[in-house]
C-alpha cells in the first residue's frame, strides 16, 4: 500500500498520510506543479507558505542556507517531533513553498509511517490534510470527509497528539513562537536556556506566519465558551468540560478531567462529529492549562 502511494507521490501526484499531530497532504517539496495542486485542491491562499517534511537532517540542509547552534539544539531534542523550525532558506527553495518568504519551515515528524514514506520519496511539502476553513484531520476517514472516499490516505489511525505543530521562528534571536503546539514555551527554553518570545496571535496586520491570519479549524456549528454558572441543558449544542466532572450521562456532555492529553487528541473529531450528529453550536467550559488548546479553541470561536 506504502509503496505505490510513494510512486503516485514521486510522479507528482498528492497523497494524504499520518503524522503524530495531524494527517498531511503531502507533495513532492521539488515539484512545483505537485506543489500548486495542493494549494489547489485545499482552496488554500497562496500568500500562506508549507512546512516541508524531511526524515534526516541531511534533508534540513537541502532546504536552510545554515544551522545555527541553538536549532541544532532543538532539532537533537525534539525531532522527529511535533516542532516546526523557521530559519533561512536556501536559494533554490521553491517559491510556491514558502509563499516569496526568505525563510522556510521544517519539522520531521515522529511517526514510523511518515518517516518510512519520506525516506521513500524525499522531503514532502504537507499542509494539514483538510479543506482550507475545515478542522484539521486526526483520522484517515476526516480526509475522505473533505477530499472523497477515493482520495489516496495512507491510514494510521487516530494521531497521537491531535493538534498541529508548534512553529518557532529561529533566524533572530529572540526566537519566537508562531504557532504553540504540544511542545511548549517552558520545554524550549529550558533547552536553549534563554528567553523565547510568543508572537501576538492577534496582530493580523503584519504576521510572521501568514498562516496565523486566517480563520482555522472552524467546525460549521458555532463554537463558544459557556457562561459563568451556565446548565447543559439545550438539546441542540454539544458540551465539552475539560476540567469539571459533571454527574449527567448524556450524549451531549461530554467530560476530560483534566486530561488535556486525551481533550487535545479528541478536540477535532468532536468538531467534525458535531456537524455530522447537527449540534448547531459548541459550548466549552473555559480553562487556564494548555496554550495550544486555548489557541485552537479562540480560533475556531473567532477570537484570534
Ligand atoms: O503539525 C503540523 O504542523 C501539520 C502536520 C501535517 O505536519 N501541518 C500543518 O501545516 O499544520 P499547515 O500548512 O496547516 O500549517 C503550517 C503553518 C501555517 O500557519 C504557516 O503560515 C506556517 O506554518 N509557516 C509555514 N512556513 C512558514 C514560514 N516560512 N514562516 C512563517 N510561518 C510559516
Ligand atoms: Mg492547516
Amino acid at each position: 500500500m506504502t509503496d505505490s502511494l510513494s510512486e503516485i507521490l514521486k510522479n507528482g501526484g498528492i497523497v494524504a498520510f499520518p503524522t503524530e499531530t495531524v494527517y498531511g497532504l503531502g507533495a513532492n517539496a521539488f515539484n512545483p506543479d505537485a506543489i500548486k495542486k495542493v494549494f489547489h485542491i485545499k482552496g488554500r491562499p497562496s500568500d500562506n507558505p508549507l512546512i516541508v517534511h524531511i526524515s534526516n537532517m541531511n534533508m534540513a540542509r537541502l532546504f536552510w542556507h545554515h544551522i545555527n547552534d541553538d536549532t541544532e539544539k532543538l532539532a537533537s531534542v525534539f525531532w522527529p517531533g511535533p516542532l516546526t523550525i523557521v530559519l533561512e532558506k536556501k536559494a533554490d527553495v521553491l517559491d510556491i513553498i514558502t509563499a516569496g518568504l526568505n525563510t522556510v519551515a521544517l519539522r520531521m515528524p515522529k511517526h514510523e509511517m511518515a518517516l518510512h514514506l519520506i525516506g521513500e520519496t524525499g522531503p514532502l511539502v504537507a499542509p494539514s490534510a483538510n479543506l482550507s476553513g475545515k478542522p484539521s484531520p486526526t483520522k484517515a476517514i476526516h480526509v475522505k470527509q473533505d477530499f472523497g472516499k477515493d482520495f489516496p490516505v495512507i491510514d494510521g489511525g487516530s494521531c497521537k497528539i491531535g493538534l498541529e505543530s508548534t512553529v518557532i521562528n529561529m533566524v533572530t534571536e529572540p526566537y519566537t513562537i508562531l504557532r504553540p503546539g504540544h511542545i511548549t514555551l517552558d520545554e524550549i527554553e529550558e533547552v536553549l536556556g534563554k528567553k523565547v518570545m510568543v508572537a501576538n496571535l492577534k496582530e493580523a496586520l503584519q504576521p510572521q506566519s501568514p498562516g496565523m491570519k486566517y480563520s482555522h479549524y472552524a467546525p460549521d456549528a458555532s463554537v463558544r465558551w459557556l457562561s459563568h454558572g451556565e446548565n447543559p441543558d439545550r438539546a441542540k449544542t454539544l458540551y465539552l468540560y475539560p476540567v469539571s466532572a459533571l454527574p449527567d450521562q448524556r450524549e451531549n456532555i461530554i467530560c476530560y478531567h483534566s486530561n488535556y492529553l486525551e481533550f487535545a487528541r479528541d478536540l477535532y473529531d468532536r468538531f467534525r462529529q458535531a456537524d455530522l450528529q447537527g449540534y448547531n453550536e459548541i459550548a466549552i467550559e473555559r480553562f487556564e492549562q494548555h496554550d495550544a488548546l486555548l489557541n485552537r479553541i479562540e480560533k475556531a470561536i473567532g477570537l484570534t
